[in-house]
């Protein structure tokens, strides 16, 4: 892996960094750096898998398909984020799959080196925990919005997430400095391609937001007139 050392790496993280020295030691010992391409299938839904990934660098996407190729996707991951810890944690089938959305890098925990450092340290217990529920509130708010709002109102909520997530205020302008795709946003939106191109056109013509370049920039108050 590039510079970053493992052990470096996960002092800095906010699930880890609460580990005594000799601990951090001990995980970064025995985690594997792994480098992935852009595309490339981390983790296969109902695959077997006792592996816990930290992302250090890059972003992935955990989604679902559906037999006729539709693609939901559940959550999207960045630097300091985790996954994998659920069948680390239960032993059952990966419940989703995780693919690459850039060149990625992570380390990559085993399930025995994690529970015995889980065991030791309520903390971290409490640590995952919070991310699980914080987890827990995205997707409920992912289902309030497939079941109760129009493809506007998830089209505008997406946004705002992504805003919220990774926007970069300028002024009082935020702006996703990151390429989004239409795609990208109709399967995060449970609609497609073709509807997310129609209802930006239609949120740029009134005004709610505007394009530079191929970024969007959102005025402070994106949502509250849609
Ligand atoms: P696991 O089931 O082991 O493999 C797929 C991983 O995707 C899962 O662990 C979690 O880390 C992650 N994941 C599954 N569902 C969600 C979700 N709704 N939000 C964020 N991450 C998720």
């Amino acid at each position: 892996m590039q510079q970053t050392k493992p052990l470096a790496y996960f002092k800095k993280s906010d699930l880890f960094s609460r580990l005594r020295d000799a601990e951090l030691e001990e995980l970064a010992a025995t985690a594997v750096p792994k480098a992935f391409p852009k595309g490339a299938f981390i983790i296969q839904k109902d695959a077997p898998g006792d592996d816990l990934y930290l992302i250090v660098s890059g972003n992935v996407k955990v989604t679902l398909y559906s037999e006729d190729g539709r693609e939901l996707i559940l959550a999207e991951l960045r630097e300091g984020d985790f996954f994998g810890e659920m069948s680390l944690l239960d032993g059952k089938p990966r419940s989703a799959m995780v693919i690459a959305l850039e060149a990625t890098e992570a380390l990559v925990v085993r399930r025995r080196d994690f529970l015995a450092i889980l065991n030791r340290n309520p903390a971290m217990a409490v640590k995952i925990i919070e991310a699980l529920c914080q987890r827990l509130r995205e997707a409920d708010e992912k289902i309030e919005s497939l079941a109760m709002l129009d493809v506007f109102g998830r089209v505008a909520r997406v946004i705002l997430q992504m805003a919220a997530k990774e926007g970069v205020r300028q002024g009082d302008l935020t702006v996703l400095t990151r390429r989004i795709t239409h795609q990208e946003i109709a399967s995060m939106a449970g609609t497609s391609r073709e509807t997310v191109s129609r209802v930006l056109s239609r949120f740029q013509k009134r005004g709610h937001l505007s394009f530079s370049g191929r970024r969007l920039v959102l005025p402070p108050n994106f949502g509250s007139q849609l």
